[in-house]
Protein backbone atom coordinates (compact mmCIF):
# COMPACT_ATOMS: atom_id res chain seq x y z
CA UNK A 1 0.00 0.00 0.00
CA UNK A 2 2.84 2.44 1.12
CA UNK A 3 5.15 1.54 -1.44
CA UNK A 4 2.20 1.98 -4.24
CA UNK A 5 1.83 5.61 -3.12
CA UNK A 6 5.72 6.00 -2.88
CA UNK A 7 6.44 4.90 -6.55
CA UNK A 8 3.50 6.56 -7.66
CA UNK A 9 4.53 9.82 -5.93
CA UNK A 10 8.25 9.20 -7.20
CA UNK A 11 6.42 9.21 -11.08
CA UNK A 12 4.41 12.61 -10.49
CA UNK A 13 7.55 14.21 -9.08
CA UNK A 14 9.25 13.45 -12.20
CA UNK A 15 6.28 14.60 -14.52
CA UNK A 16 5.74 17.83 -12.54
CA UNK A 17 9.74 18.76 -12.52
CA UNK A 18 9.83 20.88 -14.99
CA UNK A 19 7.00 23.35 -14.06
CA UNK A 20 6.96 22.74 -10.50
CA UNK A 21 7.26 26.15 -8.73
CA UNK A 22 7.48 27.83 -11.81
CA UNK A 23 3.57 27.34 -12.99
CA UNK A 24 2.87 24.72 -10.65
CA UNK A 25 2.04 25.08 -6.87
CA UNK A 26 1.27 22.60 -4.25
CA UNK A 27 -1.14 23.70 -1.68
CA UNK A 28 1.73 23.45 1.00
CA UNK A 29 4.21 25.48 -1.04
CA UNK A 30 1.16 28.60 -1.56
CA UNK A 31 1.20 28.48 2.17
CA UNK A 32 4.50 28.70 2.56
CA UNK A 33 4.93 31.80 0.23
CA UNK A 34 2.44 33.51 1.69
CA UNK A 35 4.01 33.42 5.13
CA UNK A 36 7.40 34.38 3.37
CA UNK A 37 5.82 37.59 2.04
CA UNK A 38 4.64 38.43 5.53
CA UNK A 39 8.47 38.33 6.47
CA UNK A 40 6.96 35.65 8.94
CA UNK A 41 9.01 32.51 7.61
CA UNK A 42 12.18 31.68 9.78
CA UNK A 43 15.54 32.33 8.97
CA UNK A 44 17.44 28.83 10.16
CA UNK A 45 14.67 26.37 9.67
CA UNK A 46 14.52 23.95 12.53
CA UNK A 47 10.75 21.46 11.02
CA UNK A 48 9.18 18.68 12.89
CA UNK A 49 6.96 17.00 10.56
CA UNK A 50 5.17 14.94 13.05
CA UNK A 51 2.75 12.82 10.26
CA UNK A 52 5.62 12.45 7.23
CA UNK A 53 4.45 9.35 5.85
CA UNK A 54 7.19 8.82 2.99
CA UNK A 55 7.68 12.37 3.00
CA UNK A 56 7.36 12.52 -0.87
CA UNK A 57 3.88 14.61 -0.93
CA UNK A 58 4.84 17.35 1.64
CA UNK A 59 8.19 17.18 3.28
CA UNK A 60 9.88 17.20 0.26
CA UNK A 61 8.66 20.77 -0.50
CA UNK A 62 10.51 22.43 2.41
CA UNK A 63 13.18 19.84 3.30
CA UNK A 64 16.08 21.76 1.40
CA UNK A 65 15.88 24.71 3.21
CA UNK A 66 15.51 23.15 6.17
CA UNK A 67 18.75 23.32 9.00
CA UNK A 68 16.81 20.36 11.20
CA UNK A 69 14.16 18.83 10.11
CA UNK A 70 12.65 15.82 12.30
CA UNK A 71 9.81 13.56 10.81
CA UNK A 72 7.79 11.08 12.25
CA UNK A 73 5.47 9.06 11.37
CA UNK A 74 4.07 5.28 12.90
CA UNK A 75 3.44 3.58 9.81
CA UNK A 76 6.73 1.70 9.72
CA UNK A 77 7.06 0.53 5.80
CA UNK A 78 6.73 4.84 5.08
CA UNK A 79 9.63 5.58 7.70
CA UNK A 80 11.53 3.16 5.16
CA UNK A 81 11.37 5.44 2.45
CA UNK A 82 11.15 8.72 4.22
CA UNK A 83 15.22 7.33 5.34
CA UNK A 84 16.25 6.20 2.11
CA UNK A 85 14.64 10.04 0.70
CA UNK A 86 15.75 12.20 3.63
CA UNK A 87 19.34 10.89 4.81
CA UNK A 88 20.26 13.74 6.82
CA UNK A 89 16.75 14.22 8.62
CA UNK A 90 16.32 12.99 11.80
CA UNK A 91 13.43 10.25 10.77
CA UNK A 92 11.36 8.62 13.60
CA UNK A 93 9.03 5.57 13.38
CA UNK A 94 6.85 6.06 16.66
CA UNK A 95 4.16 7.83 17.54
CA UNK A 96 4.48 11.54 17.30
CA UNK A 97 0.97 11.99 19.33
CA UNK A 98 2.90 10.78 22.37
CA UNK A 99 5.94 12.44 21.66
CA UNK A 100 4.70 15.77 21.59
CA UNK A 101 2.04 15.52 24.32
CA UNK A 102 5.19 13.79 26.70
CA UNK A 103 8.03 15.38 25.67
CA UNK A 104 9.64 13.41 23.60
CA UNK A 105 10.79 14.95 20.29
CA UNK A 106 14.41 15.66 19.91
CA UNK A 107 13.89 19.25 20.44
CA UNK A 108 11.74 21.74 21.47
CA UNK A 109 12.72 24.92 19.77
CA UNK A 110 10.77 23.92 16.32
CA UNK A 111 10.19 27.30 14.48
CA UNK A 112 8.18 25.40 11.86
CA UNK A 113 5.58 22.35 12.53
CA UNK A 114 3.39 20.57 9.89
CA UNK A 115 0.64 18.52 11.26
CA UNK A 116 -0.76 16.78 8.22
CA UNK A 117 -3.02 14.62 10.61
CA UNK A 118 -4.92 11.34 8.42
CA UNK A 119 -8.70 12.26 8.11
CA UNK A 120 -11.48 11.43 8.29
CA UNK A 121 -9.95 9.49 11.50
CA UNK A 122 -10.10 8.34 14.84
CA UNK A 123 -7.15 7.49 16.97
CA UNK A 124 -7.33 4.26 18.46
CA UNK A 125 -7.92 6.26 21.83
CA UNK A 126 -11.63 7.97 20.25
CA UNK A 127 -10.08 11.08 19.53
CA UNK A 128 -9.58 12.97 16.03
CA UNK A 129 -7.59 15.59 13.72
CA UNK A 130 -5.64 17.82 16.45
CA UNK A 131 -7.39 18.15 19.20
CA UNK A 132 -5.88 16.44 21.67
CA UNK A 133 -2.83 17.50 21.12
CA UNK A 134 -3.41 20.38 19.66
CA UNK A 135 -2.06 22.96 22.95
CA UNK A 136 0.80 20.27 23.47
CA UNK A 137 2.70 21.33 20.14
CA UNK A 138 3.10 25.06 22.10
CA UNK A 139 5.09 23.07 24.38
CA UNK A 140 7.46 22.13 21.94
CA UNK A 141 8.14 25.73 19.17
CA UNK A 142 10.75 28.18 19.31
CA UNK A 143 9.88 31.72 20.54
CA UNK A 144 8.49 33.02 16.86
CA UNK A 145 7.04 29.74 14.88
CA UNK A 146 4.49 28.50 12.01
CA UNK A 147 2.18 25.78 12.79
CA UNK A 148 0.55 24.34 9.30
CA UNK A 149 -2.10 21.74 10.26
CA UNK A 150 -5.10 20.11 8.33
CA UNK A 151 -8.68 21.39 9.00
CA UNK A 152 -11.81 20.62 7.45
CA UNK A 153 -14.68 23.07 7.40
CA UNK A 154 -17.14 20.93 6.49
CA UNK A 155 -16.99 17.51 7.15
CA UNK A 156 -19.82 16.49 4.53
CA UNK A 157 -17.80 17.40 1.36
CA UNK A 158 -15.07 14.95 3.03
CA UNK A 159 -17.32 12.02 3.80
CA UNK A 160 -19.06 12.41 0.45
CA UNK A 161 -15.67 10.45 -1.14
CA UNK A 162 -14.95 8.95 1.81
CA UNK A 163 -18.02 7.70 3.13
CA UNK A 164 -18.11 6.06 7.11
CA UNK A 165 -20.53 4.90 9.19
CA UNK A 166 -22.81 7.51 11.05
CA UNK A 167 -21.52 6.55 14.37
CA UNK A 168 -18.38 7.40 13.62
CA UNK A 169 -19.83 10.78 11.83
CA UNK A 170 -21.46 11.39 15.49
CA UNK A 171 -18.29 10.91 17.21
CA UNK A 172 -16.49 12.79 14.83
CA UNK A 173 -19.33 15.82 15.13
CA UNK A 174 -19.04 15.55 18.89
CA UNK A 175 -15.18 15.73 18.99
CA UNK A 176 -15.49 18.94 17.17
CA UNK A 177 -17.73 20.18 18.82
CA UNK A 178 -15.43 19.80 22.42
CA UNK A 179 -12.81 21.43 20.77
CA UNK A 180 -14.52 24.36 18.43
CA UNK A 181 -17.26 24.72 20.92
CA UNK A 182 -19.81 25.50 18.35
CA UNK A 183 -23.10 23.90 17.86
CA UNK A 184 -23.14 23.16 14.04
CA UNK A 185 -19.61 21.57 13.93
CA UNK A 186 -20.33 19.33 11.20
CA UNK A 187 -19.80 23.01 9.12
CA UNK A 188 -16.91 25.81 11.06
CA UNK A 189 -16.45 27.98 7.97
CA UNK A 190 -12.56 29.36 7.85
CA UNK A 191 -13.78 32.73 8.71
CA UNK A 192 -14.85 31.03 11.90
CA UNK A 193 -12.25 28.77 12.71
CA UNK A 194 -9.26 30.98 12.02
CA UNK A 195 -11.15 33.23 15.57
CA UNK A 196 -11.59 30.25 17.25
CA UNK A 197 -7.64 29.19 16.51
CA UNK A 198 -6.24 32.80 17.38
CA UNK A 199 -8.33 32.43 20.57
CA UNK A 200 -7.04 29.30 21.85
CA UNK A 201 -3.43 30.20 20.89
CA UNK A 202 -3.47 33.80 22.68
CA UNK A 203 -5.26 31.54 25.58
CA UNK A 204 -2.05 29.63 25.69
CA UNK A 205 0.22 32.86 25.86
CA UNK A 206 0.99 33.19 22.58
CA UNK A 207 1.07 36.50 20.06
CA UNK A 208 -1.00 35.60 17.14
CA UNK A 209 0.35 37.68 13.90
CA UNK A 210 -1.19 35.90 11.36
CA UNK A 211 -3.89 33.38 10.75
CA UNK A 212 -4.78 32.02 7.49
CA UNK A 213 -7.08 29.40 5.83
CA UNK A 214 -6.24 27.90 2.39
CA UNK A 215 -8.04 24.88 1.08
CA UNK A 216 -5.64 22.10 -0.11
CA UNK A 217 -7.83 20.37 -2.58
CA UNK A 218 -12.10 20.30 -2.63
CA UNK A 219 -12.55 18.46 0.85
CA UNK A 220 -10.40 20.35 2.99
CA UNK A 221 -7.53 22.58 3.87
CA UNK A 222 -4.40 23.70 5.66
CA UNK A 223 -4.77 26.77 8.36
CA UNK A 224 -1.51 28.53 8.97
CA UNK A 225 -0.29 30.13 12.40
CA UNK A 226 2.47 32.58 13.12
CA UNK A 227 2.76 33.07 16.71
CA UNK A 228 5.28 34.40 18.92
CA UNK A 229 5.94 34.19 23.11
CA UNK A 230 4.10 37.05 24.62
C1 LIG B 1 -2.23 12.18 5.69
S1 LIG B 1 -0.93 11.07 5.96
C2 LIG B 1 0.47 12.09 5.88
C3 LIG B 1 0.94 12.36 4.47
C4 LIG B 1 2.26 13.03 4.42
N1 LIG B 1 2.25 14.31 5.08
C5 LIG B 1 2.78 13.19 3.01
O1 LIG B 1 3.11 14.30 2.65
O2 LIG B 1 2.89 12.22 2.28
C6 LIG B 1 -1.09 10.73 7.66
C7 LIG B 1 0.02 9.88 8.24
O3 LIG B 1 -0.13 9.89 9.66
C8 LIG B 1 0.40 8.68 10.14
N2 LIG B 1 -0.03 8.52 11.54
C9 LIG B 1 -1.25 8.17 12.01
N3 LIG B 1 -1.26 8.17 13.36
C10 LIG B 1 -0.01 8.54 13.76
C11 LIG B 1 0.60 8.75 15.01
N4 LIG B 1 -0.07 8.58 16.16
N5 LIG B 1 1.91 9.13 15.04
C12 LIG B 1 2.59 9.31 13.89
N6 LIG B 1 2.05 9.12 12.67
C13 LIG B 1 0.77 8.76 12.60
C14 LIG B 1 -0.09 7.64 9.16
O4 LIG B 1 0.72 6.49 9.20
C15 LIG B 1 0.01 8.43 7.83
O5 LIG B 1 1.20 8.11 7.16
Amino acid sequence: MVSKLYYKNKFIIKLIKPIENKRLFTALKLNILTVKDYQLWPKKLIALDAFCQTGLQWTRVFSKEAEYLEMWDINTDAIKFAKKEFPKANVNCGDSIDAIMNGKLHRKDFNFVLIDSPVPFMYPDGSFEHFKFFDSIFKNIADEAVIMMDVVPNIQTMLDIHPHPKEFNDKWINARANFYGVKDAACVLPQVMTEIYKSKVEALGFKVKLVTYNARNAHFGILTIAVSKN
